[in-house]
């Protein structure tokens, strides 16, 4: 049985430390394209660690990110919540397939891969490169200790249940995040 347990670091670098959550989702990733591999226990530390990782961001690093360093804007905050709640939608679409040895979970994870990747690199680039250059060892220190601190609050919580992701799609929908024609057509 492959164990999918999260690491809960308790200090660090918060560019560290969101890289390495970043490579996490991306092993969690490819487990679930392996149809050897415990797909369900891959699925289910993906949702909690992608929902503490995401609202953890938004509600400790966007914010102060944007106090501190130019780069990082109003656009950059806003477009980057906008993807987090796609990923979220994303991701419930992926919870609510019953079987992992399915083609509707294999469309999901697919549609998760591309919705994923595409925010990562964004982030990485746009958000993370810029706190690397503008902010001190100090205060990315002490953004690390915040962020971890919402994180584990948010796995405390069972954030990755379907209740829990269904009720962010639903909040970013309400705060127009979400587009309201689904993209997400057959096929
Ligand atoms: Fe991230
Ligand atoms: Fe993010």
């Amino acid at each position: 049985m492959t164990d999918y347990s999260i690491p809960r670091p308790v200090s660090g670098d918060v560019v560290d430390l969101i890289l390495d959550d970043h490579r996490l989702f991306e092993t969690l990733l490819r487990e679930m394209r392996d149809s050897t591999a415990d797909r369900a226990g891959a699925r289910a530390a993906f949702a909690d660690v992608l929902v503490a990782h995401g609202e953890a961001e938004e509600q400790e690093v966007y914010p102060r990110l944007r106090r501190r360093t130019e780069d990082v804007g109003e656009h950059e905050v806003e477009h980057g919540e906008e993807e987090h709640a796609e990923i979220n939608e994303a991701l419930l679409a992926l919870l609510e397939c019953v079987g992992t040895d399915t083609q509707k979970f294999d469309d999901a994870v697919e549609r998760m891969n591309e919705v994923l990747q595409h925010h990562l690199t964004e982030e990485e680039l746009t958000i993370l490169n810029p706190a690397r250059e503008d902010v001190s060892d100090d205060d990315r220190a002490q953004l690390g200790q915040k962020f971890l601190a919402a994180r584990s609050e948010q796995l405390d919580q069972g954030c990755g249940s379907v209740e829990n992701v269904q009720r962010l799609v639903d909040e970013a929908r309400k705060e127009g995040l979400l587009g309201e024609d689904e993209e997400t057509s057959e096929g």
